[in-house]
Parts: structure tokens; sequence; C-alpha cells
């Protein structure tokens, strides 16, 4: 992974190749044409112009943000940081303030904001929660490092989320550890609320990752704020940091009705084992681990703890940070990929992830709508049955 600070080299292009303005205007459901945002009551200065293939200078050469405590370039990437760092006292940034019902940006004839019920419409691929049977869009977003970005930079990614949200997705997952991300993702969604009153909700998960009862308390109550939301989805234990205070923490305010699911997370092939134990024996909605063809330990006992003991698995990583895109540049699709009706690398990456039945939902990160666009083809794609799955494997590592 690539901490802030540090350019990221764009690891594949999708092979449709990023749409085009209007197909963005279009497409998206919210307004990047709405010349001036000042109306969405959300704090977005300035034309929400899309975001495919957009500049990351802001990123490279923005200010110092919460998260550079643990994550400055020289750094590695949040994440990496492991269950032993501490949390950064994190200065709080503005709440996203609440959209206006005055602010209204669209009028209902304005061709430019589309209603969202077109992808709700197309069939496509869910998993439900064990615990409780909801069904989850398969296909999820991450937001390190894509969405640490200021209220100045929202405009930028803005369209990532719309997309997302009209294409049928649901699933955005957070932390604390990230930077600027909640705030930026409270912000963006308020805004497209604003914009498109229709909208679905998003299915908003985060991470309390800090050590002592009292500051995961405060440090959830304040990531609740920056994402605009008095009830949560779910919480997770980020990198199981001192997870046995903060999973009391975690039942008493689902039992309170603050959460709807908590769970646990971790990045690293040493806490698969703990991970397993917690899976086995605490009764968690949700663990959160990484998994890919690249990177394929989960599987041995992890993946089949969670089935059995009936817990959902988001799966982060799902394009090993990017690595998966070098490992395939230049090689033609092969041809399980007609199969299955995908058209790029990244849908077969991520249908690849769908055909573990344990798997609830691959949680991808993108800044670039051409990216999310295509991620998001595999959500209409066909699940791939075991020879399907071997022949993916056997065409990336041929
Ligand atoms: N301990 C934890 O709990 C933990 C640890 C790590 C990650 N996570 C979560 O998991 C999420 C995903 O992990 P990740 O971001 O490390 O890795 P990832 O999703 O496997 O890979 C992201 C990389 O893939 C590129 N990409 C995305 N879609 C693409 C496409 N269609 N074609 C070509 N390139 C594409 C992105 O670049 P572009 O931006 O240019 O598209 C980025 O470089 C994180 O954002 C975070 O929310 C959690």
């Amino acid at each position: 992974m690539v901490g802030p600070g540090v350019k990221r080299q764009d690891p594949g292009m999708s092979p449709a190749g990023p749409p085009s303005r209007r197909d963005l205007v279009l497409g998206l459901g919210l307004g990047l044409g709405v010349g001036v945002g000042v109306g969405v009551g959300v704090g977005l200065g300035g034309a929400l112009t899309a975001g495919c293939g957009r500049e990351r200078a802001g990123r490279d050469g923005r200010a110092a943000g919460p998260g550079d405590a643990v994550a400055g370039s020289a750094s590695p990437a949040p994440d990496a940081v492991g269950s032993a760092a501490p949390a950064p006292a994190a200065a709080s940034p503005p709440a996203p303030p609440p959209p206006s019902a005055g602010d209204a940006i669209r009028g209902p004839d304005d061709a430019r904001f589309p209603s969202f019920t077109g992808a709700d419409g197309a069939a496509i691929t869910r998993r439900p929660i064990p615990s409780t049977g909801e069904l989850l869009p398969a296909i999820g977003l991450g937001s390190w490092p894509t969405f640490d970005v200021g209220p100045d930079e929202v405009e930028g990614v803005l369209p990532v989320v719309a997309h997302f949200l009209a294409r049928g997705g649901r699933v955005i997952d957070s932390s604390p550890m990230y930077g600027q991300a909640e705030a930026a993702i409270g912000r963006m969604l308020a805004a497209v609320r604003a914009a498109e009153p229709t909208a679905p909700d998003a299915f908003v998960a985060t991470k309390v990752w800090t050590s002592g009862e009292r500051a995961g308390r405060e440090q959830m109550e304040r990531s609740m704020r920056r994402l605009g939301v008095s009830r949560l989805d779910l919480m997770q234990i980020h990198n199981l940091l001192d997870w046995k205070v903060h999973l009391k923490t975690l039942r008493a305010w689902k039992e309170a009705g603050r959460f709807r699911y908590l769970g646990v997370t971790h990045y690293q092939h040493g806490a698969f084992a703990e991970l397993e134990q917690l899976v086995r024996r605490e009764r968690l909605d949700f663990v959160q681990l990484p998994y890919s063809v690249a990177d394929r330990a989960a599987e041995a006992r992890l993946l089949p703890a969670a089935a059995a003991a009936g817990v959902a698995v988001l799966v982060m990583q799902p394009f090993d940070s990017g690595a998966l895109f070098r490992r395939v540049r230049g090689k033609p699709l092969p041809p399980v990929a007609a199969e299955l009706g995908c058209s790029s690398w990244a849908q077969l990456f991520l249908v690849w992830l769908l055909g573990h039945p344990a798997v609830t939902c691959p949680i991808p990160a993108t800044s670039r709508v051409a990216h999310l666009l295509d991620n998001m083809g595999a959500l209409t794609a066909r699940v791939p049955d075991a020879a399907q799955r071997a022949a993916i494997v056997r065409a990336v590592e041929a």
C-alpha cells in the first residue's frame, strides 16, 4: 500500500476507457453540472466536476491532516501501522452541515439528474448478512487513501460515491485512521441526499482505532458526527486494537440501537489466528480481512470459520492494493471472462472473490469514476464456479 503524500501509480486502465463528461453528467444522478455547488448546503464549493482521472496534485500536496500523525509521507499506509499503533489525538474537523430542505439543486425535469431507480432494476449480486438475513449488494467501496480529502477537495471524489450509489452499491468502509475520510464521506452522502432525495442510503461502516474505553467512546462519537449519522450500520474494531475493551462498548451501543452491526478487522496474516478465535467465540456480525487472487491465506481457516459461525465477510485489498493490476498488465483476458460476462481484469478479480461462499462484500477503493464503473460491473457479472475460479487463478499466474 502507498501512504499519503506518495503519488500512487495508476495500476491499470479500465478497458472501457473513461466515460465522457456527458455520460458522467447523465449517469451520475447527482448534479455534476450544477455549475456551482453552493446551493447544496454541504459546503461543496465550486463546480462539481467528474472525478475520473482527476489530478492528484491536491492530495499529494495537501496540508497535513489528522491522519498524518501516524501516516506521514515517509510512513507506511495507516493500515500497515498495525495494532500496536496508538491513536492520534486527532483534531476534529467540523462535522458536515446537514442538507437544508430549501437547498434543492435540481428541478424534477432536470435531465442531468436521472433517478437512482435504474440501477435497482438490474439483477445484481447480493449477499445476506448471516446474523439477520439482510441483503447487501456484493460490491462495496473502501476509502483509504482515496477519500482522505479536505472540504475543498471533496468535489473531486464526490462523483465516485454518487456513481457507486446509482449503480446499486451500498457498503462504504472507513476508519478514523484514514485522515479526513470519514468527514469527506459525511459530506458526500449529504450532497447526494440533497441532490437526489430518492437516492438509497449507504450502508456506512467505520472502525474504532484507539486504546481505552473512554477514548474509544469519544472516537466513535466523533466518527458518527463526521459521517453525519445518528445510527451507524457497522462499527468494527480496527486491527483488533484493545478489542476486549471495545467489544463491550460495541455490544452495549448495538443493544442501545446506536450500531446495527459490529465486527473486527485485521490486515495481517499473523493476526488470522486471533481473528479466527474471535469469529468462533464472540458472536460477531462481520469480520474484515484481506483476500484476493494474489493473497489466498484466508482460505485455510478464517473463511471457513466465518462461514461456520455465520459471520459476514468484508474483503479489504481485493486487488492486493493495486498490485494485481501490475501483475496482469499487458495480458489478454482469459476465455473465462466472456463466460462470466466480465470485460476487465478488475471484474474478474472481484467475481473470483464472490465465488467463495463465505465472502459477503469486497470493498475496493478507487478515486476514479472510470474504475468505479468498471468495478461495479462485477455486480451484474456471473459468479464463477470452482473450475472457473481455478481458470482465473491460472490466467493470473501464467
Ligand atoms: N485493517 C483494515 O481494516 C484495512 C486494511 C487495509 C484496507 N482496508 C480497507 O479496504 C479498502 C480497500 O483496500 P485497498 O485500498 O488497500 O486496496 P484495493 O482496493 O485492493 O486496491 C486499490 C487500488 O486499486 C486501484 N483500482 C481500483 N479499481 C481499479 C480498476 N477498476 N482498474 C484499475 N485499478 C483500480 C486503485 O487505484 P485508483 O484510485 O487509481 O482507481 C488503487 O490503487 C481500503 O480502502 C480500506 O477501506 C482496511
